[in-house]
């Protein structure tokens, strides 16, 4: 979104009329921002020959962004079956696709495994139920490398206390169920957490994860996840992805020597692809004073359509699009679900707010969407993409009968 003569723009529509075409609250993508994503990472992080990407496909599932995502050439981590039904619809073939299946059950695991996509799979005791199940196939193996960060507490998926993976120290027991099923191991993987902007810990960890690598033979890819965070807040800087890209380099081209091949060096970005790439539009209804002297302002959305700052104090750029000249107050910024954590902003300075204005809710495209909820009947909104001149409805608003056929 850009700011031309005090009206904001999205390619070359006024965004302060889409709310008037489409209604309010919308979504709205913008198709440039993705493809500028996927090019950054591919630049930074992809300069290793066999580098490739698998898009986090929980980040934001809209099958009109998976299919420009797929259209850029990358694959996709789905961790439901439902995720992988998704990237099959959507054109990605089973061979593109990686299952994290998180607590899953026999039937997922069969289901997966007879759609003929690869199992990433991340407890030992699932690891010998696909080994009974399916003798002699191939998996691959999600490993706790003991070192965990992100963007929350909440988002950390690695470490000590973690429920994810299979723990480092148990590299010998993977070794014994794969060689007792004949269980080909083609593939290591690690997922350390998601939206951090820290170079450390990442760094670490792929030392961890190279060092497990080398003691499997013949594998295909060693795939270290995803978590690439973006700025939400003023104050942080982008991700050095030059600095980060040439320590993967340098690690990954002395371990393939060690290891005497080269398989793939694979990445799962979800965020960092779709984030910025999106912002919530939301109409202004109600401004009230507090009994301390707040100014409390009531939108027509809400955590139903974006809980990040209700579930984990997230911070979204919040941006008052119909008065970019206004004085600057400080106003908390709440939606319109019965429910105390039901806010955006709290103390935030902005233009000044007006009955009916447009607020846009900035970062919103990577576990907004996919993140929305149905809570106190209300129905999703309307989602729209924005390509150059070119702008489609990606998601229809859900109507009460639209609601009410689920029942
Ligand atoms: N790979 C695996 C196995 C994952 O579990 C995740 C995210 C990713 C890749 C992608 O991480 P990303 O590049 O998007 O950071 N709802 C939270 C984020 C939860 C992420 C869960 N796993 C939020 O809104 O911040």
């Amino acid at each position: 979104m850009q700011l031309t003569d005090n009206n904001y723009y999205i390619g070359k529509q006024k965004v302060e009329g889409l709310c008037e075409q489409f209604g309010s609250p919308l979504y709205v993508y913008d198709a440039t921002v993705i493809r500028e994503r996927i090019a950054e990472l591919k630049e930074g992080i992809g300069k290793y020959e066999n580098a490739d990407f698998f898009y986090a496909i929980k980040a934001n599932y809209n099958p009109s962004l998976v299919k420009e995502i797929i259209g850029q050439g990358l694959g996709i981590d789905a961790v439901s079956v439902e995720e992988v039904h998704m990237a099959l619809h959507c054109g990605a073939t089973p061979d593109r696709i990686l299952y994290t299946g998180n607590n899953m059950t026999d039937k997922e695991m069969t289901e997966v495994h007879e759609l003929g996509v690869l199992l990433n799979i991340g407890s030992l005791s699932r690891l010998e139920k696909y080994g009974r199940a399916f003798s002699g196939s191939r998996v691959s193996i999600r490993f706790n490398p003991n070192i965990g960060i992100a963007s929350h507490e909440t988002n950390i998926t690695g470490g000590a206390d973690s429920k994810f993976g299979i723990s480092f120290k148990n590299v010998e027991k993977v070794k014994e169920i794969a060689k007792e099923h004949n269980l080909q191991i083609v593939g290591i993987h690690q997922h350390i957490g998601s939206g951090w902007l820290r170079l450390r810990e990442p760094i670490l960890a792929l030392d961890v994860i190279l060092d497990i690598a080398t003691q499997f033979e013949g594998l295909e890819f060693v795939d270290v996840g995803g978590g690439f965070g973006v700025p939400y807040r003023p104050e942080e800087s982008r991700l050095d992805m030059n600095t980060l890209g040439m320590q993967i380099d340098r690690r990954f081209e002395s371990f393939c020597e060690t290891y005497g091949a080269h398989p793939v060096l694979r990445f799962e970005p979800g965020r960092y692809i779709v984030a910025e790439s999106c912002f919530l539009l939301t109409q202004v209804n109600t401004i009230k004073e507090s009994i301390s002297r707040k100014i409390i302002v009531g939108t027509d959305t809400g955590m139903n359509h974006l809980v990040r700052t209700a579930m984990y104090g997230s911070y979204h750029p919040i941006t008052n699009i119909s008065n970019p000249d206004g004085m600057f107050q400080e106003y908390d910024i709440t939606g319109n679900i019965c429910e105390c954590s039901d806010f955006f902003a709290r103390d935030r300075m902005m233009h000044e707010v007006r009955d009916n204005d447009i607020l846009s809710i900035g970062v919103a495209g990577a576990y907004g969407a996919s993140m929305a909820s149905n809570y106190q009947l209300r129905g999703l909104p309307t989602e729209i993409l924005v390509d150059g001149d070119d702008v489609q409805v990606i998601r229809k608003r859900e109507t009460f009968e639209d609601l009410l056929a689920r029942f």
